[in-house]
Parts: structure tokens; sequence; C-alpha cells
């Protein structure tokens, strides 16, 4: 049995030690925005946050993630309003939409690196999220606008 926090909630797991967080993320807790890809920490559509990072889930063990805090794309804003969903919107980034959820939880942990990144620096964090409908112009513009949201909303709030 592991518990940890997700998207805000207490939540328990039981399941065998070694199965990877995606697994129970859609099997178990019924959050089916977090995609499978490549299985193997390669392509990024797994992506989520622990303790506010990016972290594939595919490779994560749920035994590692004892007393965590794991945020899904369902849980990153309640209205799915954080200033990154809304850049995507704005952009109109997906195309299929299937590696969505995991370039947006990729992007929110650049910013909190990065609050005025350059398009290397987006390349060099971004770079391993892979999009076969290739929507990579268009991820860097929304980056780059929902940084400039941020910004301005940090701003106001002193
Ligand atoms: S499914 Fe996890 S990195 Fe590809
Ligand atoms: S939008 Fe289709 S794989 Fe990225």
């Amino acid at each position: 049995m592991v518990k940890f926090k997700l998207n805000g909630r207490d939540v328990s797991v039981d399941v065998p030690d070694d199965t990877p967080l995606l697994w129970a993320l859609r099997d178990d807790l019924d959050l089916t925005g977090t995609k499978f890809g490549c299985g193997v920490g390669q392509c990024g559509a797994c992506t989520v946050l622990v303790g506010g990072r990016a972290t594939r889930s595919c490779i994560t063990p749920l035994s590692s993630l004892e007393g965590a805090d794991v945020t899904t794309i369902e849980g990153l804003d309640p209205n799915g309003r954080h200033a990154v969903q809304e850049a995507w919107k704005d952009i109109q980034v997906p195309q299929c939409g299937y590696c969505q959820s995991g370039q947006i939880m990729q992007a929110v942990s650049l910013l909190k690196d990065y609050p005025d990144p350059t398009d290397e620096e987006i390349d060099g964090v971004m770079g391993g999220s892979l999009c076969r409908c290739m929507t990579y112009v268009r991820i860097r513009k929304a980056i780059k606008k929902a940084a400039a949201a941020l910004r301005k909303e940090e701003a106001s709030n002193g």
C-alpha cells in the first residue's frame, strides 16, 4: 500500500511496489489524461509533476512515491485555466492531442526554472517531449505566452 497526495487529495493505492505510477493513475485512479507513449522514459507523453517537477510516470515506481505530492493534468487547475493551459488554447497548440498533457506538464515545470525562457532554453527542456504531429513551433509560442502571463500575474501579486 502506497500513500501519497494526488491533485491535492490523500490517496492510497494497493498494487505491487514496482507498478509504474502511470498504470496506477490510469487503471486504479481513473485519471486517463496522462498518456502512455513509449513506456521507457523516452517520449514524455506520461509526464506529471512530482513535488512540482516534471517526472515520467511510466518509469516511476509507485513504491518511490510514499508521501509524495503528485499533480496530473487533471489537477493542474480546478477549472483547467492554468496560464499554460490558457496559452495552449489561445495558440491552438494541439493537433491529435495525444502528447499534449505531457507537453503541458513539462512546460509548467520548465517555467519554474525559466520565467522568461529563450528559444534555446525551451528547446533544451522540451526537446525530450516528442510530438508526432510536429506542434513544436506552437508549443514554443505558447510557452512564451504563458511565461508572460505568469510574470504579469506575479507582478500584480507583488
Ligand atoms: S510513456 Fe513515459 S516517457 Fe514515453
Ligand atoms: S499533437 Fe499529436 S502527437 Fe503531439
